[in-house]
């Protein structure tokens, strides 16, 4: 008898970057939202801190997360002194300090901070060069970038496949916008032509304020022919009180709709839909123009 010839499927990670120089953004909390809602999804999905403050690690990890460097578990020891990657991997099921890890995750440590003094011959590809080997073990990495501009976020960029650029819905966030598009173009010229902008991620948006709405406005005529903006995700305590008990927003309050915008991002990305996207909110001035373009 003829034995039916097996094949097997091969998966190749997507890489998406959360990435914006700026910092309190909501880059670590979309980077764990949206890892839990792919996991909820069943996609397999790595969960990699590239920020010295390690705050996704302490979320996740409180105290532990110490061991984890003291057992070489980190994205520190896998940049810094040349490990691989894959004895940095917590795997999802292991249990540290009583707490599940509910994905693959790679923790952080703040010895991090000093890579920008790391010169070497092709070093902002380190990152993509390390996470080959992982590649084809998950769907889904996602890497949570730190506040700057400087090394770690050149190697996120360069190792994805796709960034989501969160911006706060405040007139300074929304104005430097501009440098991480720019650092973006940069990558994707010298260092990885794959490159893609998913989207800018309006956050913390109150849909109540009229300023929020300006902003909001404001962004997605002036992205219009740069870049899509996604579905605001709204300001709420919700995403606070989950923070305050270390917890992840979806996880601690799956049924609010507040979170939902997560779940419909992770929805798009896994079906190969464009993300949900921002509409133009209706202001007094908004109003008035629409009425003199009519007149
Ligand atoms: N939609 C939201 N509504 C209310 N609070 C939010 C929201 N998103 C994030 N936050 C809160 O804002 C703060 C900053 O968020 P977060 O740590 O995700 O930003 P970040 O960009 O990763 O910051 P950093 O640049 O320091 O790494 C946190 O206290 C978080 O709980
Ligand atoms: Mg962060």
């Amino acid at each position: 008898m003829v034995k039916p010839l097996v094949v097997t499927q091969r998966r190749t990670a997507r890489v998406l970057a959360i990435a914006n120089q700026k910092g309190g953004v909501g880059k670590t909390t979309s980077s764990l939202n949206l890892a839990f809602a792919l996991t909820q999804l069943s996609q397999r999905v790595l969960l990699m801190d590239l920020d010295p403050q390690a705050t996704a690690t302490s979320v996740l990890f409180g105290q532990a997360a110490i061991d984890l460097f003291r057992q070489k578990r980190t994205i520190a020891q896998v940049l810094l002194d040349d490990g691989p990657l894959q004895d940095a991997v917590v795997r999802a099921g292991e249990v540290i300090s009583g707490r599940d890890v509910l994905f693959d995750f790679i923790g952080s440590h703040i010895n991090l901070a000093g890579i920008d003094m790391r010169r070497e011959p092709g070093f902002d590809a380190a990152l993509q060069d390390a996470l080959g080997v992982v590649r084809t073990s998950y769907d889904y990495v996602i890497i949570d970038a730190p506040q700057n501009l400087g090394t770690l976020t050149w190697m996120a960029l360069g190792a994805a496949d796709l960034v989501i650029i969160p911006v706060q819905t405040e007139p300074y966030d929304a104005m430097g916008v501009s440098m991480i598009l720019d650092a973006t173009r940069k990558v994707q010229r010298r260092l990885n032509t794959g490159l893609r902008i998913a989207g800018i991620l309006p956050t913390r948006y109150s849909a109540n304020l009229a300023i929020d709405r300006e902003v909001l406005n404001h962004l997605i005529t002036a992205m219009a022919d740069i870049a899509p903006v996604i579905e605001a995700v709204p300001n709420s305590t919700v995403y606070s009180h989950a923070a305050w008990a270390s917890r992840i927003t979806l996880e601690a309050s799956p049924k609010s709709r507040v979170v939902q915008v997560y779940v419909k991002i992770a929805q798009a990305l896994v079906a190969g839909q464009p993300l949900p996207h921002a509409v133009l909110a209706t202001t007094p001035e908004l109003k008035s123009r629409l009425r003199s373009e009519v007149a």
